[in-house]
């Protein structure tokens, strides 16, 4: 089978390496993919003359799925998917992993992910949408009059890239950020609606999975979640700095307990599923629930429609499944009868980033990676934002590449990551020392 992935990023290296382990796939592409998919075996990438979410890097990649006799696409980012991808691939007869536009609209609209939500049972916290300033600062006043030592959460509407959450300690951070989204624009029309949120308090988990839904197939729909998963958004020690894309995950996540999956299962998977069901979306692919958890009781802080990064780099090293046969499972309908499995141990993956980050960064530096250092540590490294030139792996983005490990529990599984670290060096490289200990979320 020769799969396309489409994305460039760390989750599009690991989901090509781990396509590229099962002997069902002779080859895998990526479109346009980075220098770490460059290199790996049995994959290829295919260049993009413009991005996968324009209308024209949709053309270039469905004339590829073409040329190539393609058996099976995944999507891997979401603004393709928000886009409208996966209707345009399906309407042409390609197998593809992904949802529609209709439910891609779980993670690029705040306010309509929230209505799901309270419309369908799923515990979250309470919310209003504004869609005017004079709205939002009446509810914004209103709030800090009442409860003045709650901080509020405010959330841009649209796709912000990471940047559209502000949670507001006081009445004038929380005035300023309305001015920013709302009236001067800063995040585009992703902030012109906006979305007030009760601040939760707990601990963040990630829970990934794969789900099958199809319009008038309801007896085979179902979400089957993966094992649990942890980012660690600041960039510094300690949860300290500012918030990045992620410097660093974890699988499993030891204080997601069973009762806290239970809890879980009941109050927000069974209510999500029913909900993709009623509202008649065709939903197969995959799904981020991004958990806040208090004494095992779980909120739904938000949907993203894909595969979470960098969880995705810790997660899928942990899987025995065959990821073509899951995807197959996802696409005819049997996902319930896929006995998935996993690896007892634990991985984790912290992230290396360029100088600057989060802001503005440097790049073009080559990266020299010690190869027998990297072996002995038995490590995988996944590349994100590095790109192959004149046979050199040099910078590209922010966060560059996560080194990804996997052992019998999460302790060795730390060590090696970080033994494997020591063998990568570029002018500016950074990184957080403390993935997979437990003061990496103290604040
Ligand atoms: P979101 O994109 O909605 O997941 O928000 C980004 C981050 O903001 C989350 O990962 C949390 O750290 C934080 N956050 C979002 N909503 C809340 C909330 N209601 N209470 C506390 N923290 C939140
Ligand atoms: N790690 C969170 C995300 O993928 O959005």
């Amino acid at each position: 089978m020769k799969v396309l992935i489409i994305g460039s990023g760390g989750r599009e290296h690991a989901l090509a390496w781990k396509f590229a382990q099962s002997a069902n796939v002779t080859e895998v592409l990526v479109a346009p993919g980075n220098g770490g998919t460059a290199l790996e075996a049995k994959c290829r990438n295919i260049p993009l003359s413009a991005p996968v979410a324009s209308k024209e890097g949709i053309a270039e990649c469905l004339q590829a799925t073409r040329a190539e006799k393609i058996d099976l696409c995944v999507i891997g980012p979401e603004d393709p998917l928000a886009v409208g991808i996966v209707d345009q691939f399906r309407a042409a007869g390609i197998a593809v992993i992904g949802p529609d536009q209709a439910a891609a609209q779980l993670e690029a609209s705040k306010s309509l992910s929230k209505d799901f939500m309270q419309k369908h049972g799923v515990r979250t916290a309470g919310s209003s949408t504004c869609d005017s300033l004079s709205e939002a600062s009446t509810k914004v006043r209103e709030h800090f009059a009442a409860a003045k030592a709650a901080p509020l959460v405010i959330k841009a509407d649209g796709l912000a890239a990471g940047k559209g959450v502000v949670i507001a300690e006081n009445l004038k951070v929380a005035l300023e950020t309305l001015d920013e989204f709302m009236s001067k624009g800063s995040l585009g029309d992703a902030g012109k609606t906006i979305v007030l949120e009760e601040f939760l308090r707990g601990v963040e988990v990630s829970v990934l999975a794969a789900v099958s839904v199809e319009p008038g197939k309801a007896e085979s729909a179902t979400i089957v979640p993966f094992i649990s998963a942890r980012d660690h958004k600041r960039r510094y020690e300690g949860a300290r700095g500012p918030n990045t894309g992620g410097m660093g995950a974890i699988a499993p996540v030891p204080d997601f307990t069973e009762t806290a999956r239970k809890d879980f299962k009941e109050h927000i998977l069974q209510p999500t599923l029913k909900g993709l069901i009623q509202e008649g979306y065709d939903y197969r692919g995959f799904i981020f629930f991004g958990l806040m958890i208090e004494e095992n009781r779980c909120s739904l802080l938000e949907y993203n429609v894909r595969l979470g990064d960098p969880e995705t780099q810790a997660v899928l090293p942990l899987m025995n499944s065959k990821i073509d046969e899951l995807c197959q499972a996802m696409l005819t309908g049997t996902l319930k009868d896929f006995p998935i499995s996993w690896s007892a141990g634990a991985s984790c993956a912290p992230v290396m980033v360029a100088e600057g980050y989060p802001s503005a960064i440097r790049k073009g530096d080559t990266i020299s990676i010690d190869q027998e250092t990297l072996k002995a540590a038995d490590v995988r490294v996944f590349v994100a934002g590095a790109l192959l030139q004149d046979g050199e792996l040099r910078t590209s983005g922010g966060r560059v590449l996560a080194v990804s490990a996997k052992a019998a529990d999460a302790e060795q599984a730390r060590e090696k990551a970080y033994a494997g670290i020591k063998a990568i060096q570029w002018n500016g490289m950074g990184f957080r020392t403390d993935i997979g200990t437990e003061k990496a979320e103290q604040k």
